[in-house]
Order: structure tokens, then C-alpha cells, then sequence
């Protein structure tokens, strides 16, 4: 076994949820409650490197009262889908996408970079061990593959030990109902990122950070929060978990453009290049608040819509705020937001040409 690269032990679950158990939950999983019977732990300390991965029983962990993450949250996470595909196999989209954005994250928090091999395999290992587990239809087995400071110790420096962990959930539909559209709430107290700050990061404590605004849009009876910029408070940056598109009248197509403060989505990457071979203009540029609303107001707008893995893409139909709401086009989303939707699940379920080798299959 080496430090750089350990191989797998493979511990099989003795007693797995029964067959006909896990069928019942996988008629209506929701969204992150049902877990399958695996999970992959692979630690790393300073002395060792990345060393005992193991896929194994599910488990809860003991952790001391003074492990690090409890107090200084070093905490990072990745998530990403495996889908059945029409011939009866499993896939995953852009995998090695998630595994470089984790590595980006890591470098950011101080934390061990995992070599990409690695983070692709610990997938590949879950995924095959519990295959019966990914629901057919439209949903999908969400995988959550995250890494926290492990190390017991009071001290704010980074830990000298992590302990790496794949779960996996099968899921249905993000937003309940299937909506055709989702509304938003735009929040005016709270940013989520700053220049200089963690906001390009897949950290735990952006998460946290953003609760009070999600909850906020909740109570305003919206899906999702928009942020707008630390400095200005002007310009829209993304939702609490989701990137954001504008389309206008003349099929053109905007994004906010990644600059440190913004997550880099991989469904925002995967949306720019499908716009564009469908022959859209598409620009990475700053778009005001403002400017939203004089281009909802006057019809340029014409659609907007959210993406990201969780949700893939969902078309935004109102936004509200402390100064009014307004609407989107006729609300209910547009021709241009469902047809790149059509094509990236296409994709992603093997039902469309992946002509740009972004499905990665594994059974
Ligand atoms: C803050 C934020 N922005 C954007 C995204 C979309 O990223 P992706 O398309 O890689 O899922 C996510 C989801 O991971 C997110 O949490």
C-alpha cells in the first residue's frame, strides 16, 4: 500500500437493508433522508499520507468532544449523481470535475489534497457496491463525498489528520412538486462571499452561513435565496445552491462570471458550453440588480433559471423583495431554459449523443 495511493478493502454489510424494505423507500426518497448500506472512509495523517480506504458498513462515527471540525470547522464536500441509464447501466456525469473541485476546495482550507484517481474510485466503489439502491425513473443516487479535520486538539492551525467519507442517498426530484418554476428571495441583509474569502470553496461553513438568508426566503414563501455582492450589494452572484442564467430576446445569454466569490458550478459549465453549440451567445459578465428588474419589467428578459447537480436546472419564475416582487416572463419558465434542460438530462441518462464525453460509466 502506498501513502500516495492505497488500494481497497472491501467489507460487505452483513445484514443490508432487506430487499423489499428498500424497494418501499425507494418509491418516494425525497431529498437526503434515505441513506444506502456502504460508505467509503479513506484517512490521512501527516506521517501516513492517505492511507486504510476501505468501503464498508455504513456507520456513525465517535468522534472526541475536541476533534477539530467541532470547532474550527475544516470541513469540505463534493456532490455529484450516478443515474440508470436507459440500457440498464449506471453512469456519472463529469466525475473528474468534482474530484478537481475538491482539490481546489482542499487547498483553500488547508486540508491534504486527494489525488483525483482516488476521489474517482472511492466513487466507483460505492456506487458498484450499492448499485440496488439507485432508483429508476427520474431519480438518482446522490453521492456525498466529504473530508473533515479529525485530529483532537484546541488550537486554530490546520489539523494534522483528516478522515476522507463517501455516503450515498437515493433522491427524487429537488424541489417538491416538480414545480415548473421556483421562486426566489432576494436577500438584503446577508452576502454569502467576500473577495478573499471562501465563496469559490465547497465548505461547510459557507452553508452555515447562509441559513439565516434561506430561511428567511422560506418565511417569504420562496425556494431559494439570491445573493448579491459583498462590496456593492448590487451585483447577483448566485442562489444559496444553485448558479444562476438570464436569457434575453435576442437568445443571448448571460452568467455572473466566477471571480472567487461564486461557486464554480459544474451544471454552469456544462450549461455554457450546450447554450453555446445550440448557438447562443453566452457571456460571463456582471448583471445588476437594477438592470434585472428595468429587463423583467421591460420584456428583454425573458427567461432566468438555476443549476446545479442537485436540481440540474429549474426555471426562476418571480423574485421577491424588501422592495416588491416581479416576474419573469409569463412566470412559468421558457423554451430555452427546458430545452437545455432536455439535453443535459438527455445526456446525463444517456437518452442524448454525449458528444462531449462527459458520461462516465460504470456499470
Ligand atoms: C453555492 C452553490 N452554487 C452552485 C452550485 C452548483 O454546482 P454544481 O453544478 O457543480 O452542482 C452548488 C451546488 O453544488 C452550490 O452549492
Amino acid at each position: 500500500m502506498s501513502a500516495e495511493y492505497p488500494s481497497f478493502v472491501r467489507q460487505a454489510h452483513g445484514a443490508p437493508i432487506a430487499a423489499d424494505v428498500r424497494q418501499a423507500l425507494l418509491e418516494d426518497p425525497g431529498f437526503g433522508r434515505v441513506f444506502t448500506d456502504h460508505m467509503v472512509t479513506i484517512h490521512w495523517t501527516r506521517e501516513a499520507g492517505w492511507h486504510d480506504a476501505k468501503v464498508r458498513p455504513r456507520a456513525p462515527f465517535t468522534l472526541d468532544p475536541a476533534t477539530a471540525v467541532l470547532h474550527y470547522a475544516q470541513e469540505i464536500f463534493e456532490g455529484l449523481k450516478a443515474y440508470r441509464t436507459k440500457d440498464g447501466g449506471v453512469a456519472l456525469f463529469r466525475p473528474e470535475q468534482n474530484a478537481r473541485r475538491f482539490q481546489a476546495s482542499a487547498e483553500r482550507m488547508a486540508m491534504p489534497v486527494l489525488p483525483e484517481a482516488l476521489f474517482l474510485q472511492a466513487i466507483d466503489e460505492l456506487v458498484t457496491l450499492d448499485a440496488d439502491w439507485i432508483p429508476g425513473g427520474e431519480g438518482s443516487l446522490y453521492l456525498r463525498p466529504f473530508m473533515f479535520a479529525s485530529e483532537v486538539f484546541l488550537g486554530v492551525r490546520p489539523s494534522a489528520q483528516y478522515l476522507f467519507v463517501v455516503i450515498a442517498c437515493p433522491v427524487g426530484a429537488y424541489f417538491k412538486g416538480g414545480k415548473s418554476a421556483v421562486s426566489v428571495w432576494l436577500s438584503d441583509d446577508y452576502t454569502r462571499a467576500a473577495a478573499g474569502g471562501t465563496g469559490a470553496a465547497k465548505c461547510g461553513g459557507n452553508y452555515a452561513a447562509s441559513l439565516i438568508a434561506q430561511a428567511e426566503a422560506i418565511d417569504h414563501g420562496c425556494d431559494q435565496v439570491v445573493f448579491l455582492d459583498a462590496a456593492e450589494h448590487r451585483w447577483v452572484e448566485e442562489l444559496g445552491g444553485m448558479n444562476i442564467f438570464f436569457v434575453f430576446d435576442d437568445g443571448s445569454i448571460l452568467t455572473p462570471p466566477l471571480g472567487g466569490t461564486i461557486l464554480p458550478g459544474i451544471t454552469r459549465e456544462s450549461v455554457i458550453t450546450l447554450a453555446r453549440a445550440q448557438g447562443h451567445a453566452v457571456r460571463e459578465e456582471r448583471y445588476a440588480i437594477d438592470q434585472f428588474r428595468a429587463d423583467a419589467a421591460s420584456g428583454r428578459l425573458r427567461e432566468a433559471f438555476a443549476c446545479g447537480t442537485a436540481a440540474v436546472i429549474s426555471a426562476i419564475g418571480e423574485i421577491k423583495s424588501s422592495d416588491g416582487s416581479f416576474t419573469i416572463g409569463n412566470g412559468n419558465g421558457g423554451e430555452v431554459t427546458a430545452s437545455l434542460k432536455a439535453e443535459l438530462v438527455g445526456i446525463q441518462r444517456g437518452d442524448v449523443v454525449d458528444s462531449h464525453g462527459w458520461v462516465r460509466k460504470i456499470i
